[in-house]
């Protein structure tokens, strides 16, 4: 946990909760069965597989009093110290144990709207000076970018955390997620919160922020999406 308080960066969940990403149907506990839920994994994966090494590369990015608010996040996703905890290693454990009341089943694709949210969120947490960031200062971008994701994730895992209840997983590992994205949470907004104090950045982080909710949207669609197959 940090020193910095809150104060300037707190509006951001309000403008998060404000946002059509917040009222998807995918975070309103969607009934899953277990092939359902295992194209549902499969896609979270992939979107988080891309997720994690950009966090990763937004770290570099960041000047140097502002690293220190990314690397317990990007730490957790990698195992703490230990690979075998990882939190991709969480998700195929769980995949697995759903492929034991579908044996042989496979994951079919990753759908067309996880596609797109992957395409889009990298204009944001890679943001480069000449594809329509204006003067906007990069890191505050990113800043913004990475507060949406954490503060979404929270109802991601609430949501997916419900839904697995149907086949007795609820207490999986993996859904340490719950606890864990409120933490990731202050982190971020610890990070914006750097950049609203500095000069005037929060036209850049705003930027950022909306950036990734609007994608989210994809995310969520494409998730869904993966319902149907
Ligand atoms: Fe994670
Ligand atoms: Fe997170």
């Amino acid at each position: 946990m940090f020193d910095l308080k809150i104060t300037k960066a707190s509006y951001l969940r309000d403008l998060a909760k404000e946002h059509e990403a917040s009222s998807h149907p995918f975070l309103q506990n969607p009934t899953l069965n277990a092939r359902q839920a295992i194209n549902v994994l499969f896609n979270y994966d992939a979107h988080a597989s891309l997720l994690r090494r950009l966090l990763l590369n937004a770290a570099g990015k960041m000047p140097e009093p502002a690293v220190g608010f990314i690397l317990e996040n990007v730490r957790n996703e990698y195992g703490n110290g230990n690979y075998d905890g990882c939190h991709q290693g969480q998700l195929q454990d769980l995949m697995q144990k759903l492929k034991r009341i579908e044996p042989g089943f496979k994951a079919q694709r990753v759908s067309d709207g996880v596609r797109q949210y992957m395409r889009t969120v990298v204009d944001y947490y890679d943001p480069q000076s000449d594809r329509g960031t204006r003067d906007f200062y990069l890191p505050a971008v990113i800043a913004g970018a990475i507060s949406a994701t954490e503060i979404m994730a929270i109802d991601e895992f609430s949501s997916l955390h419900q839904s697995f209840h149907a086949f007795n997983l609820e207490n999986h590992i993996w859904f340490d997620h719950v606890t864990v994205e409120a933490e990731h949470c202050d982190e971020a907004l610890c990070l914006a919160e750097y950049f609203l104090c500095k000069n005037d950045h929060k036209k850049a982080v705003e930027y950022g922020f909306k950036g990734v909710l609007d994608a989210n949207c994809h995310l969520y669609n494409g998730l869904m999406e993966s319902t149907s197959f």
